[in-house]
């Protein structure tokens, strides 16, 4: 692959919402791994752990989603638990990304934080290489105490996102592209 064709797919990344079967296989997760585990770390703390959800387990992460909506506002109605319940079955993939935060004189969670969305990034950029459909999505149960607890996170542990990946069904979103001028800045003296 050369530099036009390594720019062209840097270029063209672009969430997708509606994903089906299949998942990623072992070797794409792998390489997507691989990726994430390459994001910029000061003072190489390793903030970085991933959670993958696939098949049942979809199902079990669907049911903790509603217990743990519950905790936060229990007269949540039926139609509004189904909802919650099936979201993890938005994608055959699910995975959850989060930053354990270490106190650090040099490094504040600000940047461990930081450094996790850079895996996440890396590791988006590596599924749109290898052809799979993606989408990073937080909402309120990323910030969910309760959640948090269910899934076991460590007591410095934040969800930075849940990651949807599969298969891209449906027609793409058309690109508009972003204008330079409203971003970006040269300083010259
Ligand atoms: C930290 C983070 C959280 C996000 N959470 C959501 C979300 O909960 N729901 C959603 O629709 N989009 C969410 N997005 C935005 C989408 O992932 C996506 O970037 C956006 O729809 C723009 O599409 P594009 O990636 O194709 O440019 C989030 C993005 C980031 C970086």
């Amino acid at each position: 692959m050369n530099t036009s064709d390594c720019l062209e797919l840097l270029h063209s990344r672009q969430s997708h919402n509606k994903l089906v079967a299949p998942a990623p296989t072992k070797e794409q997760l792998s390489n997507m791994f691989k990726a994430a585990l390459r994001a910029p770390d000061h003072a190489l703390l390793k903030p970085w752990r991933f959670r993958v959800f696939e098949g049942k387990s979809l199902d079990r992460l669907g049911e903790l989603f509603v217990k743990a909506s519950l905790e936060e506002n229990s007269e949540l109605s039926e139609a509004k638990l189904e909802k919650i319940k099936n979201k993890p079955h938005r994608a055959p993939m699910v995975i959850i990304a989060s930053a354990v935060l270490k106190e650090h004189p040099k490094v504040p969670h600000v940047e461990q934080i930081l450094s996790t969305g850079a895996s996440v990034q890396n590791l988006l950029m590596a599924a749109h290489f290898q052809g799979i459909g993606a989408m990073w999505r937080t909402g309120g149960l990323a910030f969910n105490h309760c959640l948090m607890d269910l899934l076991g996170l460590d007591q410095d542990e934040v969800i930075v996102g849940f990651v949807y990946l599969g298969k891209e069904e449906g027609d793409k979103r058309k690109l508009k592209p972003t204008p330079h001028e409203e971003h970006i800045f040269y300083i010259t003296e």
